[in-house]
């Protein structure tokens, strides 16, 4: 009797411990905004990196032009891109953004934008979303971005920002640039705020690009941070620190100076956005990881 029961509680324990690791593994599955956006491109040892945010798309001065620009020469080159947030105005009753001044429904901004991105839908590695497509999804849970990613081929969707991994190959060396993108955050008047956050935000990524937007200014920094060395250590000759570059890119906006921004008080809006190269270059005979960018 002793050994049935002790049989039972053993069998009880080993389903216990089955089912806890069968729902862990489903809730990890589910939880896919850790998850990293891998993407292979081998066949180049050099590529363009053109980080696109703040469309505004449906807001009464939003830049057609100058983004279509952009659009185009992403879709002409090398070059790649994600879609970093505030993509759309999203104006309701409410909001900051004036519903009687852009004067189109989310529906209409929304449909405008996809048939914009078409050329280049093959060249988003990574969407996340901004403040003002957020204020919909949560006044009535509708979230356009995430059927943005959907509609245009399952591009891996990162609301709240996501690490993205680029692989690049130099004859047979393959390395991996390494992305961290999120929208942004706040208000900021000044150069220094604006790019103050983007470096509290490099400090928590340890990428080799970090990308913010959301205040529509673009501008370039970087990190040199000393690296201790990771490889080939031997104990028996000395060994030396590095440094590596971290690249801090702040994207800009493509909306002209009106309705609440100038209201407010902010200043002129950079249009455009920065762009950066990746490229794998030989050090003797090592290949390294180099990044430039350029406004
Ligand atoms: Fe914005
Ligand atoms: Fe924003």
């Amino acid at each position: 009797m002793v050994y049935f029961g002790g049989y039972c509680r053993l069998v009880y324990l080993v389903l216990l411990s089955l089912v806890t690791t069968l729902l862990d593994k489903e809730v990890r599955m589910r939880d896919y905004s850790l998850q990293v956006v891998l993407k292979d491109l081998s066949q180049f040892s050099m590529v363009y990196f053109v980080p696109l945010a703040d469309f505004h798309e449906g807001a009464r001065d939003a830049d057609h032009e100058i983004s279509n620009g952009y659009i185009n020469w992403i879709a002409e080159h090398d070059a790649f891109t994600i879609l970093n947030g505030d993509m759309m105005n999203c104006a309701w009753k409410d909001s900051t953004p004036e519903l009687w001044e852009d004067l189109i429904t989310p529906d209409d901004a929304y449909a405008r934008l996809r048939a914009r991105l078409m050329p280049i839908k093959n060249k988003i590695f990574m969407i996340t979303r901004g403040g003002h497509c957020e204020s919909i999804f949560r006044k009535v849970g509708v979230d356009f971005m995430a059927r943005l990613a959907y509609d245009l081929g399952d591009i891996p969707y990162r609301p709240d920002g996501g690490m993205l991994g680029v692989k690049l190959t130099r004859s047979t060396q393959g390395r991996i640039f390494w992305i961290y993108a999120t929208h942004g955050w706040g208000g900021a008047r000044t150069i220094g705020a604006k790019i103050k956050k983007v470096e509290d935000l490099a400090n928590v990524t340890n990428a080799d690009i970090t990308v913010l937007s959301h205040d529509h200014t673009q501008a370039i920094h970087r990190l040199n941070v000393l690296e201790p060395p990771r490889s080939s250590l031997s104990f028996t000759r000395p060994a030396y620190v590095t440094t590596q570059r971290k690249l801090l890119i702040n994207t800009g906006g493509f909306v002209k100076y009106s309705g609440y921004i100038q209201r407010k008080g902010y200043m002129p809006q950079d249009l455009g956005t920065p762009r950066i190269r990746l490229e794998l270059k030989y050090k003797g005979k090592r290949v390294v990881k180099d990044l430039h960018a350029s406004i």
